[in-house]
C-alpha cells in the first residue's frame, strides 16, 4: 500500500505548542505529516517572521519527530496536496469561532481538488485560547512564554519582539 501523506499547513507565525500538539498526535494517524508555510493573503505584510525564518523555526521543533517534513508554498493549498500525493490536509479547531471559516475552506479545497478530505483535530485543552497573533502579543509585556511556545524557539522569538518594541526593523 502506498504512503499515506497529510499536509499540515499554516502562517505559523510563529509555531506555538498548540501547533506542535495538532503535528505530534497526526504524526501518529499519517504514514507522513508535511508542515507547510502558507500564505494567508489576509495577514500579507504583518508577518512577524520570513517565510525561511517560520520553516526553520517548526524543523527546529519537530527534529525528533522522524515521519515530519517542513517545507513552504506560496500557491494554492489543493495544488500543493496534488503534487505530494497527499490524502488529507490536517487542520486544529480550538472553538466553534474556528469551524465556519475552516468548513468553509475545506469545501473549497475540495471543490478544487476533488480526492483532498480535511480532517479536524480538536484543540487540546490546554491549547484552546492559544493563538500565534495572542503569543505575540504577550511577547511585547515579558511574559514567560514557556506554556505558549516550545522551548527551543522561545529566545529568538523574544529577541525578534524586543527588535520591533524598540523601533528596529524586525
Ligand atoms: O494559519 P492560517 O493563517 O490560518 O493559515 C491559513 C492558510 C495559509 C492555510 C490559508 O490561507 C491557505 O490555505 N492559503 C493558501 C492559498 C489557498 O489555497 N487558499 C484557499 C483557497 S481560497
Amino acid at each position: 500500500m502506498s504512503e499515506r501523506i497529510a499536509i499540515y499547513p499554516g502562517s505559523f507565525d510563529p509555531v506555538t505548542s498548540g501547533h506542535l500538539d495538532i503535528i505530534r498526535r497526526s504524526s501518529k494517524l499519517f504514514d507522513k505529516i508535511i508542515v507547510v508555510v502558507m500564505t494567508n493573503h489576509k495577514k500579507q505584510g504583518l508577518y512577524t517572521f520570513s517565510v525561511d525564518e517560520r520553516v526553520d523555526l517548526i524543523r527546529r521543533c519537530t527534529k525528533d519527530l522522524s515521519n515530519v517534513s517542513v517545507d513552504s508554498y506560496m500557491g494554492l493549498l489543493a495544488d500543493y496536496a496534488k503534487a505530494k500525493n497527499a490524502v488529507a490536509v490536517v487542520k486544529g479547531l480550538r472553538a466553534g469561532s474556528d469551524f465556519e471559516y475552516e468548513f468553509q475552506m475545506a469545501l473549497i479545497n475540495r471543490k478544487i481538488n476533488p480526492d483532498l478530505d480535511t480532517m479536524f483535530l480538536t484543540s487540546d485543552h490546554q491549547f484552546v485560547y492559544l493563538s500565534s497573533s495572542v503569543v505575540k502579543e504577550l511577547g511585547h509585556y515579558n511574559v514567560d512564554l514557556s506554556d505558549f511556545l516550545p522551548e527551543q524557539i522561545i529566545p529568538d522569538f523574544q529577541t525578534r519582539i524586543n527588535k520591533i518594541r524598540q523601533g528596529g526593523n524586525p
